[in-house]
C-alpha cells in the first residue's frame, strides 16, 4: 500500500464544536475508523481524514458545513465507499462527513409511483422495499448490495440494466442538499415533467460530492416486470461477441441487459466464488437478459437474438430462464469487478463508445495494451457501448508500470475518443482520472465548470482534490 497522506489534525475546539453538533460518539478520531474512511474500492489508494462525523439531519450536515467553510477545514462527503474513481476520498484530509445514518425510507408513494429517501440507504435495500409495494427502482451498480443511493445520485452511478431502463439521474426528480456555506436547498418537484429554470438537480447528479451535500432525495418508480430471461452466448473472439452487440438492437430488440465478458474476468469471478459460469472457457460471451410481462414475446426475442448471434459466429447458447439460475448467473456477474482486482495492482479505465464501435474499441485496446507489455481483462455493459479495461500489473516491475501505464491510458482514450466516446461512463473523474479530463472536455466546458465550482463553493471546501486537473495532491 502506498503511503497516506497523514492528515493535520483537527483543532480541539473544533472537534468540540462538532461533538456538539452529532452527539460525542459521532465524531470519530480513532485510528481504525479513520483508516476505513480512507478508502474507499479504487485501487489500493489511502487517504486519512482527521475526523469522521456522522450527522442525522439536514440542520445537522448545515451546521458542519457553515463551521468547516469558516475554518476552511476540508470536507469529503461519503456514502457506502464502493467508488471506483477515488471521489470520496478525503485526499486533503479534513472532515469526512458520512451519510451513514441517513438511512431512512421517507415515503413510497404508490399512486404516483415515487418515493423519497435518504442518501444512506443501501440501494438493493431500498429496490427490495419497492419491490413489496410491487413496483421498482431499475438502477443497480454492481455494488447495488452496499454501495448507497446518496453516493449513487454524486458519482451519476450507471450499471446493467441502464440499456433498458436509464441510470440514476434517469430516476431522480429533486432532491434537498446544502451548500458548503451552510444554506440548505430543494430542486426540482414531485412531477414527472418540469423546465421550471436551470436543471440543477442534475447538475448535483455527477458532481461527486464537490458542488453540495445531498440529504433527501425523490425519486420516479416503475412498475415491475414479472419475466426475465437470460442467455448466455459464447463467442471464438473478442470481436465476433463485440460485433454481434449492435446487431441486436438493429434487429429491433432492446434487451434489459446486455453484457460483454472476456474469458479472463469470467474465471476471476469463478476463482473468487468457487463457482462454475457457463461458458466459462469461452474466449468472450455476451449476458443477454430479456424482460417484460408475456412469456411468448420474450421466446419471440431469445429466438432473435439467437438468430443475430448465430450470424456472428456464436458457438454456443445457453439459456437460463428460472429465477435460481438467472440469478447466480448475476451474482457471478456482479462480483467480476472485485475478483479482478484482487489478482494484482491495477488501474481500472471506465470506456465508453456508440455500441457499434464496441469492436474497433476492443481489438485497440488489446493492440495498445500488448504493445506496452501490459495485460488488459474487459469486461462491462456492452449494451451501452460501456466496457470496463483493467490493466493489471501483475508481474511487471514498478519501474516499468510507473513509466508505461499514463502513456498506455493516455492512448486507450485518444482511440475513445476518436471513436466518438468519452473517458468515464458511470465511474466518475474522481481522484484518478483528473489527469486526464482535458483530453475530453474542451478549455471553454472546462472553464465552465471551474466556474460553477466557484459559484457553489467559493471557499473551496467541498471534496477538494477531485475532478479538475489542477486540483493537485
Ligand atoms: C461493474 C462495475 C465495475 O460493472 O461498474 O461491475
Ligand atoms: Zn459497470
Amino acid at each position: 500500500m502506498p503511503p497516506s497522506t497523514t492528515p493535520a489534525p483537527l483543532s480541539g475546539e473544533l472537534l468540540d464544536a462538532l461533538r456538539s453538533i452529532v452527539g460525542a460518539e459521532y465524531v470519530r478520531t480513532d485510528q481504525e475508523s479513520l483508516t476505513l474512511h480512507g478508502q474507499d474500492e479504487t485501487e489500493d489508494l489511502l487517504f486519512l481524514p482527521a475526523a469522521v462525523v456522522e450527522p442525522d439531519t439536514t440542520a445537522q450536515v448545515s451546521a458542519i458545513l457553515t463551521l468547516a467553510t469558516r475554518q476552511g477545514i476540508p470536507v469529503t462527503p461519503r456514502g457506502g465507499g464502493t467508488g471506483l474513481s477515488g471521489g470520496a476520498l478525503p485526499v486533503f484530509g479534513g472532515i469526512c462527513l458520512s451519510t451513514r445514518r441517513f438511512n431512512r425510507i421517507l415515503e413510497i408513494d404508490t399512486q404516483n409511483l415515487q418515493a423519497v429517501v435518504e442518501p444512506g440507504v443501501i440501494t438493493q435495500k431500498f429496490q427490495e422495499e419497492v419491490e413489496k409495494a410491487g413496483l421498482s427502482y431499475p438502477p443497480d451498480p454492481s455494488s447495488r448490495g452496499s454501495c448507497f443511493i446518496g453516493g449513487n445520485l454524486a458519482e451519476g452511478a450507471g450499471g446493467p440494466h441502464a440499456v433498458k431502463y436509464g441510470v440514476t439521474k434517469d430516476y431522480v426528480l429533486g432532491i434537498e442538499a446544502v451548500l458548503p456555506n451552510g444554506e440548505v436547498f430543494t430542486t426540482g418537484a414531485r412531477v414527472l415533467k418540469n423546465v421550471t429554470g436551470y436543471n440543477l438537480t442534475q447538475l448535483i447528479i455527477g458532481s461527486e460530492g464537490t458542488l453540495a451535500v445531498i440529504t433527501k432525495v425523490i425519486v420516479r418508480l416503475v412498475p415491475v416486470t414479472r419475466l426475465k430471461k437470460v442467455v448466455l452466448v459464447a463467442f471464438e473472439t473478442l470481436e465476433d461477441a463485440a460485433r454481434a452487440v449492435a446487431s441486436i438492437f438493429q434487429r429491433g430488440i432492446t434487451p434489459s441487459a446486455l453484457e460483454f465478458l472476456e474469458r479472463a474476468a469470467v474465471q476471476a469471478a469463478e476463482e473468487r466464488q468457487g463457482k462454475h459460469f457457463p461458458n466459462g472457457s469461452a474466449a468472450a460471451q455476451l449476458l443477454i437478459e430479456v424482460d417484460g410481462n408475456h412469456e411468448e414475446a420474450l421466446t419471440e426475442e431469445i429466438a432473435a437474438i439467437a438468430e443475430v448471434v448465430e450470424q456472428h459466429h456464436a458457438t454456443d447458447i445457453l439459456l437460463a430462464e428460472d429465477r435460481q439460475k438467472v440469478e447466480e448467473v448475476w451474482a457471478l456477474r456482479r462480483g467480476i469487478g472485485e475478483a479482478v482486482k484482487s489478482i494484482s495492482a491495477y488501474k481500472e479505465e471506465d470506456t465508453v463508445v456508440p455500441r457499434a464501435h464496441l469492436p474497433q474499441l476492443v481489438r485497440g485496446v488489446k493492440e495498445i495494451c500488448a504493445r506496452y507489455g501490459l495485460t488488459s481483462i474487459c469486461y462491462g455493459h456492452a449494451g451501452d457501448g460501456n466496457v470496463h479495461v483493467n490493466i493489471l500489473k501483475h508481474t511487471l516491475d514498478e519501474e516499468t508500470w510507473e513509466r508505461v501505464i499514463d502513456p498506455a491510458i493516455r492512448e486507450i482514450f485518444a482511440l475513445v475518443l476518436s471513436l466518438g466516446g468519452t473517458i468515464t461512463a458511470e465511474h466518475g473523474v474522481g481522484y484518478t482520472q483528473r489527469p486526464y479530463l482535458p483530453l475530453a472536455l474542451s478549455p471553454v466546458e472546462l472553464r465552465l465548470m471551474r466556474e460553477i465550482k466557484q459559484v457553489f463553493d467559493p471557499a473551496g471546501i467541498l471534496n477538494p482534490g477531485k475532478i479538475f486537473p489542477e486540483a493537485g495532491v
